[in-house]
């Protein structure tokens, strides 16, 4: 999964300097894409082989269906039903992971150097993922009780957004449209969400350059606002999948774990590039230590 994204990048960068019309014959020839393919179905073939004899036996609804992205009634399911094989699931698996592995590695690590720096921050969160867990154990029902923890990774997603970068949510326009203020947009525009400027608009976040971790935990909205709650002063994602996986892992070593910059004090820089790109710094250092309880 990890090569397969590498190759990716550097598929593109290869592929950027092409003109158009040799992109999909090179793309093919030569990129290691396809070999990375027939290596996950060397994992996942007895997998999908298995699913789609039971898909075979039994129609698409049995008992015991698993309802998972990969074996439920999703990825397979749809590839059975374009008549395609073990091939394009393994495809589609690669593809979805490519989207997931690193923007969650980035918002973790986004979020560890954020938490680094601030160990007040870790003791407020500890003794918050502490309670939780005393009252519902490690389970979804203490995640959801962990506000000042969504808090805090809402202001990470907020201030460093991994893989939101200064523009976001790129679309192109595949017919002239005119909106509802009169604005006409031609075929072939791209039309962007400005990121950074809206979660740095003070209108929308007063003191915006600030870090608060509490942020939306000290909101006077009815409902405090959720690492999940989309709406246009925040432009994120906002998949619920994510967030609790993103919360968990966190929760865990902040229950278990002491964390300390390399550098004391010091929140490693992001990584912005001519690209409008904004990742986690890829050198830094976080040290841990298993935390002592008597
Ligand atoms: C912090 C983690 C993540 C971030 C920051 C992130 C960010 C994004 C962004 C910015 C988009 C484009 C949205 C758009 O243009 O409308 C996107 C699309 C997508 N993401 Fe993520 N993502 C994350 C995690 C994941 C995970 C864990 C998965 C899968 C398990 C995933 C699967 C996808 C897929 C399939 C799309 C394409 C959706 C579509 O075209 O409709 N992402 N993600």
């Amino acid at each position: 999964m990890v090569h397969f994204e590498e190759d990716v990048g550097k598929a593109v960068k290869f592929l950027a300097i092409l003109p158009g019309f040799m992109k999909r014959v090179a793309g093919r020839k030569a990129t290691v894409i396809d070999k990375r393919v027939q290596q996950c179905l060397d994992y996942l073939r007895p997998a999908i082989d298995d699913r789609m004899a039971t898909m075979t036996r039994f129609g698409k609804n049995w008992a015991d269906k698993p309802a998972c992205y990969f074996g439920g009634a999703w990825v397979i399911d749809e590839v059975v039903a374009r008549n395609q094989g073990p091939e394009e699931v393994a495809r589609i698996v690669l593809f979805i992971n490519f989207g997931a592995i690193s923007t969650t590695s980035a918002a973790i690590l986004q979020a560890l150097y954020d938490i680094s720096v601030r160990p007040e921050l870790a003791n407020t969160l500890r003794e918050e993922v502490e309670a939780a867990v005393a009252e519902e154990g490690w389970t979804k029902v203490a995640i959801n009780k962990m506000r000042k923890f969504d808090s805090f990774l809402r202001e990470c997603e907020r201030h460093n957004g991994p893989i939101i970068n200064a523009l976001s949510m790129f679309r192109n326009i595949l017919q002239p449209v005119t909106l509802s203020d009169g604005k006409f947009l031609p075929k072939g525009t791209t039309v962007v969400t400005p990121t950074f400027a809206t979660h740095f608009d003070e209108g929308n976040y007063p003191n915006a350059a600030l870090f608060d971790p509490l942020r939306s935990y000290k909101s006077d909205k009815a409902v405090q606002p959720q690492l999940t709650t989309t709406s246009a002063d925040y432009v994120t994602p906002g998949r619920f999948f994510v967030s609790n996986e993103l919360k968990a892992m966190l929760a865990y070593i902040v229950a278990n774990y002491d964390v300390k910059p390399e550098y004391e004090d010091v929140r490693p820089e992001n990584l912005r590039t001519r690209s409008l790109t904004n990742n986690p710094s890829d050198i830094a250092r976080v040290l841990f230590r298993r935390r002592q309880v008597d």
